[in-house]
């Protein structure tokens, strides 16, 4: 007995056809059963003999029926065992979302961009370029170092306007800085065991060794960036450091200080990894020139990044290697596909050709300067002498650094979170997690301008309004 309903909006010949599959699949239509013929069962049901038909053969089509001349339809036999398993398994659920992240009316997160400032029609024109040029190439792998162009590309902007000396055959395109690093590490653990960095520092980079079995050695961070004495009366011989805008205090190492790290690395065997990240972004004076320029056939490994100017989500940065090593790491990954998509290193490729690059690295300088000095007087409005900003004038954050009365960063964070405002903790940046005074991490990349002036004042609300129940946090040095 079947029953169609002209009201359900699947087809009339699909209902039929589902209910037949599963009364052959259940067993309740025996394998040999013979089918009633295409008029009669039209006629049962009061519907086309185009409906039964279509039915029939779609089952006919799936093996689930099967036809003898001039005798009609009949049901296969099928293995019923695997047909009950396949029967019975339950309609597959998509599997709930893990749902929206917690949006934050105020979000300080350090490295958050202007939500509408990716160039969009510039990008989508790169890419239908890239798509029109080159679809035969998106038949292949290409090349694991990266798209030529793109690395040329990459060659004269660094060298315009960063003075890294370099060719294009020692720069490797990466999806991102741990990706970059963790290529690095593989290489370099057969020869080295401790890596120095910076502390506070940024963190990330002391997963990607430690999971490569380095030691890690924290090496504290002053006025001139890392400690070169403490560096020197160690036994690291790689160090990772962030010399012209240091992550997460600002400072620029004096060139004075370059000179002497770059003597530690020719005085045997020692290698620095220079982290360039966010060079473009200096709202005051000129650029700094990289560490790698100074001395390019020293021991340095440079590396920048595209997720601080253009998006992180795109996963696009690159590494230079000095000439030392680019035998070893050709040897040692000669066998790998890359892992950034072609297509998105054509785009960048023509993006940077046509001049879009330099012109979006402008616009958003601008952007970010304004956003960075409204904060910068929103702070001290609100803050007063409360507080002291540490490392102004580059970048996507500046670093708040509250007087000793004021609460722990953990009190102040949840408090911030339960007013609305995302905080990144300082504390991540500490090799130990646990800062010697209170200090916030305040990213202005992600506020809107509107926003900024109207964040800090309830920050400032938050932080100072101290009571009973904002003790001094634990363990706090
Ligand atoms: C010090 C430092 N280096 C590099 C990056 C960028 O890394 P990626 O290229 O993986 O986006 C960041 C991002 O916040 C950073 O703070």
């Amino acid at each position: 007995m079947f029953i169609l309903n002209a009201n359900d909006k699947t087809p009339l010949y699909r209902q039929l056809y589902n209910q037949i599959r599963e009364q052959v699949l259940s067993g309740k239509l025996p394998a040999h059963t013979r089918l009633p013929s295409v008029r009669d069962l039209a006629n049962e049901l009061s519907t086309s003999r185009n409906t039964v038909e279509g039915a029939y053969l779609e089952l006919f089509a799936e093996g689930y029926i099967y036809s003898r001349q001039r005798s009609g339809y009949f049901v296969s036999a099928l293995d019923q065992l695997a047909a009950s398993v396949t029967r019975s398994r339950a309609p597959l659920q998509q599997s709930p979302s893990p749902g929206p992240a917690p949006t934050f009316r105020y979000d300080f997160h350090p490295a958050r961009l202007d939500p509408s400032g990716f160039p969009l029609a510039q990008w989508r024109s790169c890419l239908l370029e890239s798509l029109r040029e080159s679809p035969g190439e998106l038949s292949h792998y290409g090349s694991v170092q990266g798209d030529w162009e793109l690395r040329c590309n990459i060659q004269q902007y660094l060298e315009r306007s960063r003075g890294v000396v370099c060719d294009p055959e020692r720069i490797f395109i990466c999806a991102g800085l741990q990706h970059g690093l963790d290529l690095v590490a593989h290489l370099l653990r057969d020869g080295h065991s401790t890596v120095a960095v910076e502390n506070p520092g940024y963190h990330l980079p002391r997963a990607v060794f430690q999971n490569n079995g380095f030691r890690i050695v924290p090496v504290p961070v002053g006025a001139g960036g890392m400690d070169l004495d403490a560096l020197r009366g160690g036994d690291s011989s790689i160090a990772y450091v962030t010399p012209s805008h240091q992550m997460p205090m600002g400072q620029v190492m004096p060139i004075a200080n370059r000179l002497k790290l770059i003597e530690w690395a020719q005085s045997g065997g020692n290698l620095i990894i220079e982290d360039d990240y966010d060079s473009e972004l200096r709202y005051h004076g000129k650029p700094i020139p990289s560490l790698q320029g100074l001395r390019p056939d020293a021991d340095i490994i440079y590396l920048g990044t595209f997720s601080k100017i253009l998006s992180p989500a795109l996963r696009l940065s690159y590494l230079v290697l000095p000439n030392s090593l680019l035998g070893g790491f050709n040897a040692l990954y000669r066998d790998f596909f890359p892992t950034v998509s072609l297509l998105e290193q054509k785009a960048m490729a023509k993006f940077m050709a046509h001049g879009y690059w330099e012109r979006h690295i402008r616009r958003m300088r601008t952007l970010y300067q304004k956003k960075h000095d409204i904060m910068l007087k929103a702070i001290d409005r609100h803050f007063g002498n409360s507080a002291n900003v540490i490392g102004a004038g580059a970048g996507l954050h500046m670093v708040l650094q509250l007087g000793e009365s004021v609460c722990g960063e953990g009190a102040i964070i949840s408090r911030a979170a339960a007013n609305g405002m995302y905080l990144f903790p300082f504390s991540a940046t500490c090799a130990d997690g646990v800062p010697d005074t209170t200090r916030l991490m305040l990213g202005f990349g992600g506020m809107a301008v509107a926003d900024i002036e109207a964040g800090i004042r309830l920050l400032a609300e938050t932080c100072l309004k101290v009571d009973e129940s904002c003790p001094q946090e634990q363990g706090q040095k």
